[in-house]
Parts: C-alpha cells; structure tokens; sequence
C-alpha cells in the first residue's frame, strides 16, 4: 500500500534546539511557513516537529490537551499540513516527560489516537520519565530487566501507532543508552538516538559525530541511526564547522532535522542546510552509513551509482591544518577517480593515484568521487 516509512533519513525541522521550553504555536508556524518560502521543503525536509514543553493536562477520561502555548493542535497540524508539510509532536513513555510534562505511561493507546486524530506524523518518544519508574521498582530490577522494562515501553507505544492505521514515524530517543542500536528496530522505531544530547559547539558536535563509527551495520532503510540534530545557524560554530555538521551527518546517513531559528538565517546558514549535492549524499537510496577509513578523519559513504562520498575532516581545533592524502585504491578505486568537491560545486577531473587537501581548521572536504 503506502511508502515504506523513513525510506531515507527523515528530514525536518525541529523546535528543542533553538526554541527549547519556550516554543509556541506561532513559532511553529513561523518555521513551517519559512520552511516552504526558503526552499527547504522543496530540497527535502518536511517534517515539522514540536518537541518537549507543548503538553497540557489530562481531562477526565485521560484525554491529553496541550498547554496555553498550543491552544489547537489540531489545527496547528493542519496548517503544517496546508503547507505541504508533515507534522511531528513529542513524549516520554514515562509519566513525567524530560521537561517535567505531562508523559504517556499508562495511557499509551489514547495518545496514540489523539496524535492520530490530530493528524501526527512523526513522533519522539524520549525515556527520561521511565527511568523513574525504573528506579521506583522494588527490588530494583537488574540490568537486564530493566533493559526489558525500556524495551516493552517502546514496543507498546509502536503497538499503539501500528493500530491507529495512521503512518507515523517512530523516533526512540533514550540517548544510546543500552545499545539501543541493537534492538531499536525490533521495537518499532526508525530511528533511535545514539548519543547524549547535542549543543551548539564544536566539542560537543564533533564527539558526537565522530564517534559514529561503528555503528553503521545497524542503519537501513527505514532504522536510522541519530547522533541528533543539526545546530547549523545556532550562532556558536563558524561556517566551516557547521560545514562539518552537515558533511558528517550526510555520510553517517544521519536524519537531518535543523534546529535554528529558521526566520532569522542568513545566506551562509541556507547555503550549507540546502546543499543539494550534500543532501543528495544523505539521502541516497542505498542508505548505506557511512564509515571511517581509520587512522585519518576520512570517511566513505557508498552511493547507489557506485560512487563515493568521501570527508576528509580537519579534525584539528587549535593547530595549523594539516594536509590529509587520500590514495584512491584505500577506497576501492584503481588508479584513476572522477571527483566533485560538494561544497565548492566544482568538478576536480581525472584526478591519478591520490589527492592531497588541507581543510580549512575545524571543516571539511566533501568530494563524489567515481570511476
Ligand atoms: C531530552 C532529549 C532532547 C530534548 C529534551 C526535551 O534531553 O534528548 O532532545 O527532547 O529532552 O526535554
């Protein structure tokens, strides 16, 4: 019948990283509405997604209602959707959501319904309040146990999606605790977070994003791996690191959901958020994540034409850019490659044996490379 779900890594915006506990309806619509008349939808991200802080109260048949903040979700979800968009929301399988909101534990398939009714497409389900209620459990369960307890909590709120017939994407998020990877995908979800949060700097995006490497054999089409989301245009970074943030998410097959302030980016944030080659990378049907040609910071993605993406990072902060040689037969290829550089949007030619670049400090170059 329908697509399968999160073919490629889901695309979107999301409100938590810019907007954090203070996001409002208008917010919303103020991303979904620049979303569209900057071109990000048309290059591919179209979810739209409300995190933490928009929950309300319980009526008295256990109904959730959002806070004064979101006076109609409903409403809200269709006016995303009037813009071509898809719509996404946020909760915890615990009581107490990570914000100290209201969270879905024991009312699972109501919630599940409600989002339905409301028109929801995507959702984050993230731990934090379970933990309490692991924690509460006397005796304490082992660990074993309590990895059972986590796996049940994620299974019953696919369950209860499963059954509302609506699609919606299922994103775990319990921070890479408990080797997530390894069981995320029999759960449900199509993607699961690897890492501890992000912020808006250099350590914590290049910790994260380079630490990714092995895990790529449990990414797929429609089971993404999710070192988080983009801080591109938060302010903190320079443009050649948040080039990093892309480049490396694009090779780690990584979901793309911008965390900015989209009302206020310039023409640097859009140009490296809408890079079309470097979303093409992302987004390619093979879904294949990408892996690190160890010892460089020199990453390889396989690509469904047979070419290749390759990232050679400069890795180095607070010294002077080294140069990094990359020989092509270290990634499959004879002596001679067709290259592309991504970022310049030029064609390099036939280049012979190898290539020898120097990254500009904290960035990347990010090259097609094909025989
Ligand atoms: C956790 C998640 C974040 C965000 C906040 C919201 O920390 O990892 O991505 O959703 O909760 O409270």
């Amino acid at each position: 019948q329908t697509a399968p779900l999160a073919a490629t890594p889901p695309m979107g915006w999301n409100s938590w990283n810019h907007f954090a506990e203070k996001v409002t309806d208008a917010d919303v619509r103020v991303a979904a509405d620049v979303m569209v008349s900057s071109g990000m939808r048309d290059a591919g991200y179209v979810y739209v997604n409300v995190d933490d802080t928009w929950e309300g109260q319980r009526d008295a048949q256990g109904r959730i209602h959002p806070n004064s903040r979101f006076p109609d979700m409903k409403a809200l979800a269709d006016y995303v959707h009037s813009k071509g968009l898809k719509f996404g929301i946020y909760s915890s399988p615990g009581p107490k959501t990570c914000a100290g909101f209201e969270g879905s534990y024991g009312h699972e398939e109501q919630d599940a319904q409600t989002y339905a009714e409301w028109g929801v497409d995507f959702l984050k389900y993230d731990l934090c309040g379970l933990r309490s209620v692991m924690r509460s459990q006397k005796p304490q369960p082992d660990w074993n146990k309590a990895n059972a307890i986590m796996r049940e909590a994620y299974l019953k709120m696919h369950e209860a999606l499963v059954k509302t017939g609506r699609p919606i994407v299922y994103s775990i998020c319990q921070y890479g605790s408990d080797s997530v990877w390894e069981w995320g995908a029999e759960v449900g979800g199509n993607l699961w977070r690897t890492t501890d949060d992000i912020s808006d700097s250099f350590r914590s995006m290049a910790l994260i994003g380079f630490s990714q490497a092995g895990l790529e054999r449990y990414a797929g089409p429609g089971h993404w791996n999710d070192p988080d989301m983009l801080e591109i245009g938060n302010g903190h970074m320079t443009s050649d690191e948040y080039r990093t943030q892309m480049s490396l998410w694009a090779i780690l097959a990584a979901p793309l959901l911008a965390g900015n302030d989209l009302s206020k980016m310039d023409d640097t944030t859009k140009s490296i958020l809408m890079n079309r080659e470097v979303i093409a990378v992302d987004q390619d049907r093979l879904g294949t994540q990408g892996s690190r040609l160890a010892p460089l910071q020199v990453w390889i993605k396989p690509l469904a034409d047979g070419s290749k993406a390759v990232a050679l990072f400069n890795f180095v902060t607070d010294d002077v850019p080294q140069p990094i040689t990359l020989r092509f037969k270290d990634i499959g290829f004879s002596s001679s490659v067709h290259a592309r550089d991504l970022w310049a949007h030029r064609d390099l030619g036939l280049l012979h044996d190898s290539y020898t670049v120097i990254p500009p400090k904290g960035g990347v170059v990010l090259l097609r490379v094909w025989q």
